[in-house]
Parts: structure tokens; C-alpha cells; sequence
């Protein structure tokens, strides 16, 4: 047996290392990765994997130390990548690096899927919600890319609340992108697409729509421009990725429809989770 060459022994070695094949920035805020998926990573739609860098060497240990945030996987369950929707913070420990990711670099990805945003976790229904909030759309990206949503529901709804217009556009061009995606096509059929209705709002600059998503169900307005005469136990089912304080409140709001929360556990009719900040 022969030894490594020697800058093939220096090279450090990430552990649950992939490799980066695609960054695309869509505002100074936001941006996109794709990355390799590890052979044997199976999850389901809508769940969230721990994912990061090598930070600083650890001055006891002499040692570099993973920096890791949960991340939802923004793709679906049968894609042969992992995609992620990420925000940048200028001095978040983990994303002002993170910003910096190119083709051909790697992250760590600790392939141990987890979450609550999943099928399994809400009883059958007619219509499926899905309440996002900025980064919070990520794993309705996958929900939407699923097969699964379309089989077991005749009607999905999206709706994204950000700040700014520019926060929706990774949301927007994936919704247009469905329309011609081959597998959902073959396997749902020909106009799919029709089932879904999109529905996002901006809070701090001018848009078609203006407003948080929960003052437009309040006041009744989400629900006429959505042509639905609202939510119930019966027919509808609903997940919600946001910020803490939007979370709480549609939580509220659906209480007062009727609706109870689910778990994989125990399904019900609503699941949330919040939206990873760093
Ligand atoms: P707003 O601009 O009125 O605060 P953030 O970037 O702070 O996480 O917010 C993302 C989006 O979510 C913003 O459009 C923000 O609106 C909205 N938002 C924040 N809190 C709530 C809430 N409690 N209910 C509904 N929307 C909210």
C-alpha cells in the first residue's frame, strides 16, 4: 500500500461534505444554492436538514468548529440535487460567509431530515394552504415541486408576504417554472398547474397587492380575491413557515376558523414551523 501524496494528506477533510453546483443571487438579501445530495439521504417534502461551514480553529482544541443552522430543503423529494433559499446577514455568524459560496465548493450537510411541514402530518382534505413569509417559502418550494400535493388536494394556495416586490421573485419564477415541469405534467397530468393560486403581498413597497397576508384575511379581502369563502375543519388543510410573531397569529386566526394543530404524530388540519433566521 502506497501513501496519499502529501497536499492530497494536507487537504482537510469536511465531514457529510457536498459540493455546490449552482448559486443564484436574487436580491442583496436573498439567494439560492444547489448542492450534491448524498446517496443515501432519502426525506420528505417540506422537511429541513442542518447545514454549514468550517468556522474559526477553536483555540482549545486546536481544532476547526462547524458553524450549522437548519435549513429547509427548498426541493423536492425525488430531485437528485438539494436545493436551498437562503437570506444574507451581514453579520450572521453563518450566512456572511455562506453569501460567498461558488460552483465547485463545498458545504457540510448533516443528512438527518427532520420537520413537521410534511403530508403526513395533516388529515385528507380538498384544499391545501401554504402561508410563507421571506425566506419562509423555501420548503413550499418543495411542497409545490411534489407530486403528492396535486394527487391529494384539488386546490393549493400560496401566498408570500415579504417586504419588498424583489423578495417574491424566487417564488414567482418557481410558480411560473411548474407550469412546465416535466414530471409534475406526466405524472399529475397536462394543466396541473391550474390547481395552484398564488396570492403575494408586499408590506413596505408598492406591489398589486399591499399588505400582511393576516390583515387581508381579517378583513375578508384575501379570501374574495382567492374566490373561496374562507377556511374550515372540512375542507381545508394549512402550513405556515414564517417569522415567529406571523406564525403566532395565523395560529390564532385559524383557531377561530376551527382548526387544530397536527403533528406527523397525531395529523390534524394545520402544521407550522418557523423560518430559520441566522
Ligand atoms: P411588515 O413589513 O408589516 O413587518 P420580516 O422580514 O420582518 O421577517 O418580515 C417579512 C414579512 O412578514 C414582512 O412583509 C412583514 O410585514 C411580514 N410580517 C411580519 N410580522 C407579521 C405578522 N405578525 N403577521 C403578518 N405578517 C407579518
Amino acid at each position: 500500500m502506497t501513501d496519499a501524496p502529501a497536499q492530497e494528506r494536507a487537504k482537510p477533510v469536511l465531514p457529510d461534505a457536498q459540493t455546490v453546483t449552482f448559486v443564484k443571487h436574487w436580491t442583496d438579501r436573498l439567494f439560492s444554492f444547489r448542492v450534491t445530495r448524498p446517496a443515501s439521504l432519502r426525506f420528505r417534502s417540506g422537511e429541513f436538514v442542518m447545514i454549514g461551514l468550517m468556522g474559526e480553529v477553536n483555540e482549545k482544541t486546536g481544532k476547526p468548529k462547524p458553524i450549522m443552522r437548519a435549513y429547509s430543503i427548498a426541493s423536492p423529494s425525488w430531485d437528485e440535487e438539494m436545493e436551498f433559499y437562503s437570506i444574507k446577514v451581514p453579520d450572521g455568524p453563518l450566512t456572511s460567509k455562506l453569501q460567498k459560496i461558488e460552483v465547485g465548493d463545498e458545504i457540510i450537510l448533516r443528512p438527518k431530515p427532520v420537520g413537521t411541514l410534511v403530508h403526513d402530518a395533516l388529515l385528507p382534505g380538498k384544499r391545501i394552504w401554504f402561508f410563507a413569509t421571506g425566506t419562509g417559502f423555501a420548503p413550499f418550494a418543495s411542497l409545490l415541486r411534489e407530486p403528492q400535493t396535486y394527487e391529494d388536494y384539488d386546490e393549493v394556495i400560496i401566498t408570500h408576504t415579504c417586504r419588498e416586490a424583489g423578495e417574491l421573485e424566487y417564488g414567482a419564477a418557481l410558480i411560473e417554472d411548474l407550469k412546465s415541469d416535466e414530471l409534475l405534467n406526466e405524472v399529475i397530468g397536462e394543466g396541473f398547474w391550474k390547481k395552484i393560486k398564488y396570492y403575494p403581498t408586499t408590506t413596505r413597497e408598492e406591489s398589486p397587492k399591499m399588505g400582511r397576508i393576516t390583515d387581508l384575511m381579517r378583513s375578508g379581502e384575501a379570501f374574495t380575491d382567492l374566490g373561496v369563502t374562507g377556511m374550515s375543519p372540512e375542507t381545508d388543510r394549512a402550513m405556515i413557515c414564517g417569522n415567529l410573531a406571523f406564525n403566532l397569529e395565523l395560529k390564532e386566526l385559524f383557531e377561530s376558523y376551527g382548526l387544530e394543530e397536527g403533528a406527523n404524530s397525531d395529523p390534524k388540519h394545520y402544521v407550522v414551523e418557523k423560518a430559520f433566521l441566522d
